[in-house]
């Protein structure tokens, strides 16, 4: 008898329940772009060096690439595809990322959208050196860092100033 490597797994993405069956050695980023049909996701260098893949797992940054698909099994996983609002309304950081043309090819821009949500959540843009240091997982290879880090930083004040 072969043994199947196929498990299921259950999580919740962008608030919606999704179950599937993923192979053991299945990791995230493959899991979400294969099994669930959200391409937003990119996957770069498949090894934790790009920041491409980055998703929010119970609303932290993780790249998705070195964490294993059933590792999130249960946990709450936010995409690229779940963060804009009611009818399409485009998250504060997406909106300054256009504003501010803060890409070219767009390879990387998923990635880097899903990492400003969570600087931004954990209070690392008090100053242009702090975005660049906690955004500094994320590459980008056409060289678009002045406008990353303005749409970052336009975004945390606009966030900032949004809930005061
Ligand atoms: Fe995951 Fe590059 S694809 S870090
Ligand atoms: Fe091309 Fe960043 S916009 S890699």
């Amino acid at each position: 008898m072969t043994e199947t490597h196929e498990r299921p797994l259950s999580i919740v993405v962008n608030n919606s329940p999704r179950t599937t069956t993923v192979d053991t050695r299945s990791t995230l980023v493959d899991a979400l772009r294969d099994q669930l049909g959200l391409t937003g996701t990119k996957k770069g260098c498949d090894r934790g060096e790009c920041g491409a893949c980055t998703v929010l797992v119970d609303g932290r940054r993780v790249l998705s690439c070195t964490m294993l698909a059933l590792a999130a099994d249960g946990r709450e996983i936010t995409t690229i595809e779940g963060l804009a609002g009611d009818g399409g309304v485009l998250h504060p950081v997406q909106r300054m990322f256009l504003e501010k043309d803060a890409f070219q090819c767009g390879f990387c821009t998923p990635g880097q959208v899903m990492s400003a949500v969570a600087c931004i959540k954990e209070g690392h843009t008090s100053s242009t050196d702090e975005i660049k240091e906690w955004m500094s997982g994320n590459i980008c290879r056409c060289a678009a860092y002045v406008q990353i880090v303005d749409a970052v930083s336009e975004a945390a004040a606009e966030m900032e100033a949004g809930s005061r």
